[in-house]
């Protein structure tokens, strides 16, 4: 491919400082420290457990919330499997919000009419790093006092207005997934905003013990105090991700002045109707870019032709309401805007290596094949 999807990005030098010690070995050591301080620095977050994934920062999440069996969940169905599995996991019966019409975010205005007396947990969805309406957010979380987690996978150092994305919620977890802005392959973490939450999760994390009380010498030994795994992300991965950490202004700022190219970029196409771009919002951190096309047609059309050329693009999610797992227990939904978004949304090539003439090339050929649909050639 001339120009690959994603290219995960590795800082010069991360794997050589780490590989120097035997301190790589350490669980929760100096790296796994290190990263903590600087997302506290960075983004103003006090309470992180780094994880080994963001889906395992999910399911310390829920158990944290103690979901139990029946109780209902209110989550986007256009997101990753791992925002409702971290909850099914408990039992818990999944409420299924729409997206907006033309957007893939999830549409907020519809969660109060989904509350119920059974509803233990809300949980929102930024997707690709565009802030939620953060003030609507704040108004259910006061008038419900509801759990609010922030699948926030997709927003390390995202805002909304003054506020990091990931601040609102009691909860909020994060991916450093290989395609994520900030990446260490595989990791994630979990903050735990609300501190009524943060002891019992700690016991979570560290395989159900108070393993914590002791590393800090306030117990002499430690035992199993309730359920819980060993939910940390190992010390090599946190080696690699403090470099990225580090780097996090940097690579946001060259993500986002690509996402702005594209957008300006595409701005004509979208103005004589050939596709929809997403809202110019510029606290994002340029994690995804995506356009929707008139119809599913006309993307997979569209795939196939950059493809040709050497492009490669992709699209996400499949809904989950309407995944054969969620419709082998005889549930049914029907969210029509999510059905929409799903069968015509594309992201392009964005990732922090992508050169000019890379964008160019994708640019040009995105321009070409609406030509061509327009000419009927
Ligand atoms: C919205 C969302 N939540 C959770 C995840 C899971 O992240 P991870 O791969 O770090 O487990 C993803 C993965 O991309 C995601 O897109």
């Amino acid at each position: 491919m001339i120009v690959p999807f994603n290219e995960p990005f590795l800082p010069a030098g991360s794997l050589k400082i780490a590989l120097n010690s035997a301190d790589l070995l350490r669980t929760q050591g100096k790296y796994y420290e290190g990263c903590k301080k600087l997302i506290t620095q960075k983004l103003g977050f006090k309470n992180i457990i780094l994880t080994s994934s963001c889906t395992s920062a999910l399911e310390l999440i829920a158990l944290s919330i103690n979901i139990q069996p029946g109780d209902e969940v209110i989550l986007p169905s256009y997101t990753y499997v791992s925002t409702a599995n971290a909850f099914v996991l408990r039992g818990a019966k999944l409420v299924f919000i729409d997206t907006y019409a033309s957007h893939p975010s999830m549409d907020i205005g519809k969660i109060e009419k989904a509350i119920t007396k059974r509803t233990k947990a809300i949980v929102v969805v930024h997707y690709g790093g565009i802030a939620l309406d953060y003030k609507g957010l704040q108004r259910l979380k006061k008038k419900y006092n509801i759990p609010l987690v922030e699948d926030a996978a997709h927003c390390l150092g995202s805002k909304s207005g003054k506020n990091f994305i990931g601040s609102v919620g009691d909860f909020a977890a994060f991916s450093f997934h290989e395609t994520k802005n900030i990446s260490c392959g595989q990791g994630g973490a979990a903050i735990i905003n609300n501190p009524a939450f943060w002891d019992r999760a700690n016991v979570i994390a560290q395989c159900g013990t108070d393993k914590i009380d002791f590393i800090s010498k306030k117990v002499k030994f430690y035992s199993w105090k309730n359920l819980g795994s060993n939910f940390l992300l190992a010390e090599p991965l946190c080696a690699i991700l403090s470099e990225s950490l580090k780097l996090m202004k940097d690579i946001n700022q060259k993500r986002m002045s690509i996402w702005k190219k594209y957008h300006q970029a595409l701005v004509p196409l979208s103005e004589d109707g050939l596709i929809q771009l997403p809202p110019y919002d510029l606290e994002g951190n340029g994690h995804i870019f995506y356009m929707l096309t008139k119809d599913k047609k006309t993307r997979t059309d569209l795939i196939k032709y950059l493809k040709a050329q050497g492009i490669e693009t992709t699209f996400h999610y499949f809904p989950l309401h309407l995944s054969s797992y969620y419709l082998k227990n005889g549930a049914k939904a029907y969210l029509k805007n999510t059905e929409y978004i799903s069968d015509r949304l594309i992201r392009l090539p964005l990732f922090y290596r992508l050169t000019n003439q890379q964008q160019d090339l994708v640019i040009k050929n995105i321009r070409k094949f609406f030509s061509k649909l327009s000419d009927g050639s």
